[in-house]
């Protein structure tokens, strides 16, 4: 059985099936065909942070495959009392046929896989966002055909952009991190994606000035400078982050045909203008959309490898 929990536990050629999975049933459901690949299936969704397109598009793929989702907010479960995950992960096990999980820390959700019978997704943590990135990786095949791809990702060293990290190590595309100082990614990820990119050839770099970062770049992208959890922090990161909104200025730099891919929620006038959000460059619709299709490709292939 496999859990979901990071990049970097999956090998190229696994990231490319679950994508090619993803793709035949995107395809499938734009030619108005649904197969229940996951029929009368459950999945729990365990939520300790908000969530618009996590929640939506897991539910809506859960159904869409056959199968049934549980929103468990951990307002409302025994988990937001102190009920342990240990304890959680082996009574969900028995009800469940997968769960995902949208929680704080990278190891917490490692806990509650250690105890799991069953395969664990992870939805979002502070460490990682990987469904987001496989998302953002379809969007890229769907728009970007040149063989060099080169993506700059501006701003915040958090879960988004160690994902970034761990893709382009495991697929050996170029990637480029502009971040302020004090606010660089995760020293332990940075470490474990360079050692990895030896093997894949992947050049990862970093910088502090993001003008240099998008020279050239085909995927330009960003995320919150403000992130679920850190909402204290908020006038002092504002300061901190000037500089490092992605503007039009920012995407002249890039090529001429760059995309701009964001997570979403997006901040305009703090990481993103309002014009680049909505210029033609900006695909940020097909990449949330691609967040239903992408997860689809994920269960499908946990289920095939229980
Ligand atoms: N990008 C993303 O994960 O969005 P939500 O927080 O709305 O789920
Ligand atoms: N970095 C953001 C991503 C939201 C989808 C956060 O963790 O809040």
């Amino acid at each position: 059985m496999r859990h979901f929990l990071t990049l970097k536990d999956f090998t190229k050629e696994e990231i490319l099936e679950i994508l090619e999975i993803a793709f035949k049933i995107k395809k499938k459901l734009k030619n108005g065909k649904r197969k229940a690949y996951l029929e009368n299936q459950t999945l729990g969704m365990i939520f300790e942070k908000s969530s618009t397109r996590t929640r939506v598009s897991f539910e809506v793929g859960m159904y869409q495959l056959g199968g049934m989702a549980l929103f468990l907010s951990s307002n409302d479960i025994q988990l937001g009392r102190g009920e342990p995950m240990k304890d959680t992960a082996r009574v969900l096990s028995r009800m469940l046929d997968m769960v995902m999980i949208r929680t704080f820390s990278q190891k917490e959700l490692e806990e509650f896989a250690k105890f799991s019978l069953i395969p664990v997704i992870n939805g979002l943590t502070d460490t990682y966002h990987p469904v987001q990135l496989l998302a953002d990786y379809m969007t890229i095949i769907e728009h970007k055909k040149e063989k060099d791809l080169v993506v700059a990702y501006v701003g915040d060293g958090n879960n988004i952009a160690n994902s970034w990290l761990m893709l382009s190590a495991k697929l050996g595309f170029e990637l480029r991190v502009a971040s302020p100082r004090g606010y660089e990614c995760n020293p332990l990820v940075i470490d474990s994606a360079l050692r990895l990119a030896k093997d894949s050839g992947a050049k990862i770099r970093f910088f502090h000035d993001p003008k240099e970062a998008v020279k050239n770049a085909s995927v330009v992208t960003t995320d919150t400078w403000i992130s679920m959890g850190q909402e204290d922090e908020k006038s002092k990161r504002v300061k901190d982050f000037k500089g490092f909104i992605v503007n039009d200025d920012i995407m002249e730099l890039a090529k001429k045909d760059a995309i701009f891919l964001h997570c979403l929620p997006a901040y305009r006038g703090y990481e993103v203008s309002e014009e680049v959000l909505e210029s033609k460059q900006s695909v940020i619709f097909d990449e949330a959309e691609n967040r239903l299709h992408a997860q689809k490709g994920i269960m499908v292939f946990l289920d095939k490898k229980r």
